[in-house]
C-alpha cells in the first residue's frame, strides 16, 4: 500500500502547550495508596513516596498532574487531608466506595508533585461543597499568610505558599453518577460566582469550567452553551472528558476512535465560538480536555469489587498493543488541535487506567501505552505542522471513510518529529514524504512499536513483551523526498534532524 505526507514549514497549526503531555492522579483504586505512595515498599522513601513511580513519571515528561479526583472530589474534604498525619479522620469515599485513611493528602500531594517535577492541576469539590470551602482551599493553598487558612498552612510546615495556577471547577457536574449533580444552569451560576471569589484570592490564577462528561451524554453541547453562556468571560478553559474501548471486538472500529475524539474537539469547539459570537467577544475559549484514555477492560470486574476497603484494586486495565494504538492515534488528535487544545490528561498515571503499574515488593513497570505517551511527549513539543495525508482508507460503519494512515509533525529547534500510525492490519505503507520548505534534514530515527498478536499485553512477570523497536533502516533520499516502510498495524516516531 501507498501513501503520501506532505508538509511545508510555513503551514502551522499551532504551538504545543507542553501541558498537552499532562496526566491525572485520583484517589481512586490504587493509583494513591499502593501506587505513588507505599509506605514500607523497599523502593519507598522516608516520605512513603515511590522512587521507581517517580522516576517512570519523569521518564514519560509529565509536566502536569490533575489531582485529586475525578469523581473523588466531589465528596471530598480537603480540610481531612492536612495537618499531622496521626489525627486526619478515616472517612468513606462515596465516588469509589473505599476507605479513605487520608494519610497521603495535599500537602504531600504537593511534594510529591516538586520530586516528579510535575505541576499541580487542583480541582474543587463543587459537588458536596461549595464557593465557601474553594475560597478557604485557595486561601490555603495560595496566600502568603496572615489569615486564618493561610496561617493553618504555615502550622503544617509550609511557610511559603503553594501558588497553584490551574484549579478545575468541579467534575463532570453534569453526570448522574457525581455526587452532587447539577443542572446547567445551576451549575453555571455556581462555577461563575466561585471563579469571581477565587481570583480576588489570587487574580494569577487559571480556571477550568466543567463541560460534558462525554459526547453521548443527552445534554452535549447544550450544556456547554449553557455554562458558557454565564462564564464566558470568568473562565480560561472548558474542559472535555472521554473514554474508549473495543467492547464489540472489532479492531477497524476501535482504531478509529481518534476520529470520533477528533469530532468531539470540533464540536466543543464551535459551540466556544458560538458563544463568543453570541457575546460579541474577542476572547478565544481554549479546551482542557483533561481526562483521556481507553478504559474498558476491567469494568466487568470492577463491578463484584469489595467496597470500603483502602486502596482497592480499581480500573485495573491490562493494556493490548492494540490499546497502545489508540493511545498513538488519540495523542495524533491531540496535537492536530493544539491551536484549541492546551491542556490534556492522560487519565490515569498509576495503577488505575494508568500506563504504569505497581506490585506489591516488585519494581514498577511500564504498560503498552506508556510508549506511544512516551515518543509524542518527548518530541512532540514545538510547532505542530499542518500535513496533507494522501493514503488509502476503509469503512467505519459508525464514522465514514477512515484513513488507513494517522499522522502528524511536530517542528522544534532539533528538527522533525513525525508521529503516525498505520492502522491496516495486513499491509505496511511505503511511505513517500515531502519536507516543504527545510533544507538539510538528515534521518536521525524510526522507531516502531509492533506487536504480530494485537491482544499482547506487558505484566510485572513479563515487562517487556511489547516494547518499541529502533529500526536500523533510516528513510531515505531521493529527488527531495524521503522514503519509508511502516509496518502493518504500527505505531511509529520518526526523526529528522538539522545537522
Ligand atoms: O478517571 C476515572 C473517572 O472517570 C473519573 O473519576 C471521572 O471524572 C470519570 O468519569
Amino acid at each position: 500500500m501507498k501513501a503520501r505526507l506532505r508538509l511545508d514549514r510555513d503551514f502551522v497549526v499551532g504551538q504545543v502547550d507542553p501541558r498537552l503531555f499532562g496526566s491525572f492522579v485520583e484517589h481512586l483504586g490504587r493509583a494513591v495508596y499502593g501506587g505513588l505512595y507505599d509506605p514500607g515498599h523497599p523502593a519507598a522513601d522516608a516520605r512513603g513516596f515511590r522512587r521507581d513511580v517517580i522516576e517512570l513519571v519523569r521518564e514519560l515528561g509529565v509536566p502536569l498532574v490533575r489531582y485529586p479526583g475525578g469523581n473523588f472530589v466531589c465528596s471530598f474534604d480537603w480540610e481531612d487531608s492536612v495537618g499531622p498525619a496521626g489525627e486526619r479522620p478515616t472517612r468513606l469515599d462515596l465516588a469509589w466506595r473505599s476507605i479513605e485513611p487520608n494519610s497521603f493528602g495535599l500537602n504531600e500531594f504537593m511534594l510529591w508533585a516538586r520530586e516528579a517535577s510535575v505541576a499541580p492541576m487542583m480541582a474543587l469539590n463543587l459537588g458536596t461543597r461549595g464557593l465557601r470551602e474553594a475560597v478557604n482551599l485557595v486561601e490555603y493553598c495560595n496566600h502568603p499568610g496572615g489569615s486564618r487558612w493561610s496561617d493553618l498552612r504555615r502550622s503544617h510546615g509550609f511557610g511559603e505558599p503553594h501558588a497553584i495556577k490551574l484549579w478545575c471547577l468541579g467534575n463532570e457536574m453534569d453526570g448522574p453518577w457525581q455526587v452532587g449533580q447539577k443542572g446547567a444552569d445551576e451549575y453555571a451560576a455556581l462555577a461563575a460566582e466561585t471563579a469571581k471569589a477565587l481570583r480576588l484570592i489570587d487574580p494569577s490564577i487559571e480556571l477550568v469550567a466543567c463541560g460534558s462528561s462525554f459526547a453521548a451524554m443527552p445534554s452535549f453541547p447544550e450544556w456547554e452553551a449553557t455554562v458558557l453562556d454565564r462564564c464566558y468571560d470568568s473562565v480560561d478553559y472548558l474542559s472535555l472528558h472521554s473514554y474508549y474501548g473495543n467492547e464489540a471486538d472489532d479492531l477497524g472500529e476501535y482504531l478509529a476512535q481518534s476520529v470520533a475524539m477528533e469530532s468531539f474537539i470540533d464540536s466543543v469547539t464551535a459551540t466556544c465560538d458560538f458563544v463568543k459570537a453570541k457575546k460579541r467577544s474577542t476572547k478565544t475559549m481554549m479546551l482542557s480536555f483533561d481526562e483521556w484514555n481507553v478504559w474498558f477492560h476491567s469494568k466487568a470486574d470492577d463491578r463484584h469489587a469489595q467496597p470500603w476497603t483502602v486502596g482497592p484494586r480499581l480500573l485495573e486495565e491490562a493494556y493490548t498493543f492494540e490499546d497502545a494504538l489508540v493511545v498513538g492515534c488519540l495523542l495524533i488528535a491531540l496535537l492536530k488541535h493544539s491551536d484549541r487544545v492546551r491542556i490534556a490528561c492522560l487519565a490515569q498515571l498509576v495503577n488505575a487506567i494508568a500506563p504504569i503499574m505497581t506490585e506489591r515488593g516488585g519494581p514498577a513497570w511500564r504498560q503498552t501505552t506508556f510508549y506511544p505517551f512516551l515518543h509524542a511527549s518527548a518530541h512532540g513539543r514545538g510547532r505542530v505542522l499542518d500535513l496533507r495525508v494522501n493514503s488509502p482508507s476503509y469503512e467505519s460503519a459508525s464514522l465514514g471513510p477512515v484513513p488507513f494512515l494517522e499522522a502528524t509533525a511536530v517542528e522544534n529547534e532539533e528538527g522533525i518529529a513525525i508521529f503516525a500510525v498505520n492502522r491496516s492490519p495486513t499491509e505496511a505503507f511505503e511511505l513517500e514524504l515531502e519536507l516543504g520548505g527545510f533544507k538539510g534534514l538528515e534521518a536521525a530515527e524510526h522507531s516502531v512499536l509492533h506487536h504480530d498478536d494485537p491482544k499482547a499485553v506487558n505484566t510485572a512477570a513479563d515487562p517487556f513483551r511489547v516494547v518499541p523497536r529502533r529500526l536500523r533502516e533510516l528513510p531515505t533520499e531521493e529527488g527531495g523526498h524521503w522514503g519509508l516502510a511502516l509496518p502493518a498495524l504500527s505505531w511509529n516516531l520518526v526523526r529528522f534532524v538539522r545537522p
